[in-house]
């Protein structure tokens, strides 16, 4: 089955074929970072009027990349929510539309699904349950994953999501927006243990995260030593880093030994932090578990992993009809 995927949630126009939920033809991204990096957060009037703009250029790239002809396509995939509900209108109206003219069927997917499915678009995808840490600019949830459509709650943020702190913290530096990469980059250059930052791992009994205590330390620090931390950044965002990185993987890989589960996988924005990356291997490693991790590519925002979600509901038998329409907020069932 030839899927077309779209997704506009957010920032990212982004479009992809892909066949059978698994082989990836073309996955084109077109990023609005430049637009939204002076006001040092995404704001959503713009993002809906440049998803306007980029929408069909996207598409036909990601068509003429993958060699296939609109008449080929099977069924359309796009993004349904959570987002930002401007920004999901434009392709969501743009997938109906374009589906009604080709007379072919189509699914709106939720992104979060969307963002756990990426890692069947990997070679050796985790065998059924896994567990999943989701670790984006909006989300940070751990979910028991017992089918392509089946996801159990674990543990999920009570405040800000682990993005949003790097966000929150690198806009706090003024190093800019997002934070995540920027930080990623600068941490390297710092030492983790030169000031040390709060771990909030709450009750040892709970999957659950909380990610705006350190978020202050880091203000209050910063507050302390207005003469100092200029030179100290790197070492101020390597502090912080390892303070969420110990958290994030403590957790996922406890979750998993919780559940019995001997795969995790770690998907979203977030999962692209090499540290993070490094550290859930070391600490699954000694455990004996196994982790799967997509490719950067895919583990920001993307259509591939939209295509690969609405595979699966297509191959069950659910559509979407022509007076569906976008949701904010949602919960995975
Ligand atoms: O999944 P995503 O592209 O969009 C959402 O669905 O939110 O995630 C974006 C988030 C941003 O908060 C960004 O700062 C973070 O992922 N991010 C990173 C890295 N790359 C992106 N966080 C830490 N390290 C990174 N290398
Ligand atoms: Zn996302």
């Amino acid at each position: 089955m030839i899927i077309l995927g779209i997704e506009t949630s957010c920032d990212e126009t982004a479009a992809a074929v892909v066949v059978d939920g698994i082989q990836i033809l073309s996955s084109v991204v077109s990023s609005q970072i430049d637009v939204h990096h002076p006001y040092g957060g995404v704001v959503p009037e713009l993002a809906s009027r440049k998803h306007m703009e980029a929408i069909v250029p996207v598409v036909n790239e990601a068509l003429e990349v993958s060699g296939i002809d609109p008449k080929q396509l099977d069924a359309i995939a796009v993004t349904q929510g959570p987002g930002l509900v401007g920004a999901l209108l434009v392709g969501f109206c743009f997938a109906k539309s374009f589906a009604f003219a080709l007379g072919i069927p189509w699914v709106g997917v939720n992104h979060l699904e969307g963002h756990i499915n990426s890692v069947f678009l990997e070679e050796n995808p985790p065998p059924f349950p896994f567990v999943a840490l989701l670790a984006s600019g909006g989300h940070t949830s751990i979910y028991h994953v017992t089918s392509h459509t089946g996801f159990d709650l674990v543990g999920q943020t009570r405040d800000d999501a682990a993005g949003e702190a790097f966000d929150k913290v690198s806009k706090m530096l003024g190093l800019g927006y997002p934070g995540g990469d920027v930080i990623d980059r600068l941490a390297n250059k710092g030492n983790p243990k030169n000031i040390a930052f709060p771990r909030s791992f709450l009750d040892k009994s709970t999957f659950d995260f909380s990610f705006s205590g350190l978020k202050t330390a880091v203000r209050r620090y910063i507050q302390k030593n207005m003469d100092t931390y200029q030179e100290q950044i790197p070492d101020i965002v390597a502090g912080f880093q390892e303070a969420v990185v110990d958290v994030l993987s403590f957790k996922v890989v406890h979750a998993a030994m919780a559940k019995g589960c001997e795969h995790i996988a770690i998907v979203g924005g977030v999962a692209a932090n090499n540290r993070l990356r490094q550290k859930v291997r070391q600490e699954a490693g000694q455990k004996g578990l196994t982790v799967h991790i997509p490719s950067m590519e895919l583990c920001g925002d993307n259509a591939a992993m939209i295509a690969a979600m609405g595979y699966h509901y297509l191959i069950a038998g659910t559509e979407s009809g022509l007076c569906d329409d976008v949701y904010s907020r949602v919960k995975l069932k």
